[in-house]
């Protein structure tokens, strides 16, 4: 088995690899490498790496929650985007792994419209970080370098 002992998976979910151009009004104007690479230089300082991925499909987040358990990653930051809301096989997946699961948002979806302040993810996460714009990742990367956030 791999050792991934140092490294966080950062798994986005569906429309998040249209950052930047989509709706930049709420989500802002960094595409998702701006923010890989922000998490990258981050990272790099806490003596950690990050394995950032982006999928359209609920069953592939599932997938990679899994991996993330199996490589012994130590972390996991979650935007499964409009899937947070929705996904109970998420939520299972996440109460399935012990790696620590951490939910992020670029907005709040608490101040949005009401069909988005259900998560299923919150319901398993070790926390939630939401409503920086790109910096919830940061804040998210640092909450789990500081030992906040453990298995
Ligand atoms: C989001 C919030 C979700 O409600 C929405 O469906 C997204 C993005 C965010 O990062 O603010 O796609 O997860």
């Amino acid at each position: 088995m791999a050792d991934a002992s140092n490294t966080i998976f950062v798994l986005n979910g569906p429309n998040l690899n249209l950052l930047g151009l989509r709706e930049p009004e709420i989500y802002g104007s960094q595409t998702l490498d701006d923010i890989a690479g922000m998490l990258e230089d981050r990272a790099r300082d806490h003596g950690l790496t990050i394995d950032m991925r982006q999928t359209n499909y609920e069953g592939m987040l599932v997938d990679w929650l899994h991996e993330a358990q199996a490589e012994g990653a130590k972390a996991v930051l979650l935007n499964a985007a409009a899937y947070t809301h929705t996904s109970i096989a998420l939520l299972d997946a996440i109460k399935a792994i012990t790696t620590p699961v951490v939910e992020v948002h670029l907005s709040d979806p608490k101040t949005r419209e009401s069909f988005r302040h259900l998560s299923y993810v919150g319901m398993a996460a070790a926390a939630t970080v939401e409503g920086h714009g790109a910096d919830s990742y940061l804040i998210a990367l640092d909450k789990i370098a500081s030992g906040e956030i453990s298995a």
